[in-house]
């Protein structure tokens, strides 16, 4: 079911767990889900759990609407545009789980601000996230797995789920490859898990 903010959701909020018929245990969203297989594969793997999928490339979402037609998936919301304007609707600490899954990389340094790992991004998921809830951040490009980091330990909001390479360099059983990642060709995936601080009382 798509989302459309400006006719179904009031002016500045946007109550995630009222876009399900039944109220989900906890919601989720990705962020730039190309074809929608991740998201598909999640939203059947955790049917307790709603998920919004956001996406501005019409084809993705041609291909996510098939996938949820197909396989008859009933927890999944489409947003058909960009993430930035569901996150800044989103309520404090209402997600569960961020996804960012093979995001563009924008490897020129001068395009270097284009990246969705940025800054205010960074502060708009922190915010939206629970308490020790997950951020995930998928990269097979090598300078964005290096700008991920490096921007990750700037924060004193998210650590990384992280103990030695194995954490990062094998795919976690719930993380099921997409089709960019797929036919990626500039190296090796990482699987980047960082949890959100708990808001200090
Ligand atoms: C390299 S593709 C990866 C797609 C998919 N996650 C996969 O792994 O197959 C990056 C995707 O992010 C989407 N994207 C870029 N900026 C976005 C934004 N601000 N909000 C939502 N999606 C965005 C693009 O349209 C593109 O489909």
């Amino acid at each position: 079911m798509p989302i459309d903010l400006e006719t179904e959701v009031k002016p500045g909020a946007l109550d995630p767990f009222a876009l399900y018929e039944s109220r989900p245990r906890a919601c989720w969203l990705e962020i730039g889900f190309g074809k929608g297989e991740h998201l598909a594969w999640q939203a059947q793997a955790h049917p307790d759990v709603g998920l919004i999928g956001c996406e501005p490339y019409l084809n993705g979402v041609a291909g996510l609407l098939t996938h949820i037609e197909e396989e008859v998936i009933s927890n999944i919301r489409v947003y058909g545009d960009d993430a930035r304007h569901v996150l800044s609707r989103l309520p404090d600490a209402s997600l569960e789980r961020v996804f960012l899954i093979h995001p563009d990389p924008w490897p020129k340094r001068r395009h270097a601000r284009r990246r969705f790992v940025n800054p205010p991004n960074l502060d708009q998921i922190a915010r939206v996230l629970v308490d020790d809830g997950e951020f995930r951040v998928g990269t097979d490009h090598p300078i964005y797995r290096e700008w991920t980091a490096v921007q990750m330990s700037l924060r004193s909001d998210f650590e990384w789920l992280a103990n030695d390479p194995s954490d990062w360099l094998n795919r976690p059983d719930d993380w099921p490859e997409t089709r960019y990642e797929a036919k990626a060709l500039e190296g090796r995936a990482t699987y980047f898990r960082f949890r959100r601080v708990p808001r200090s009382v």
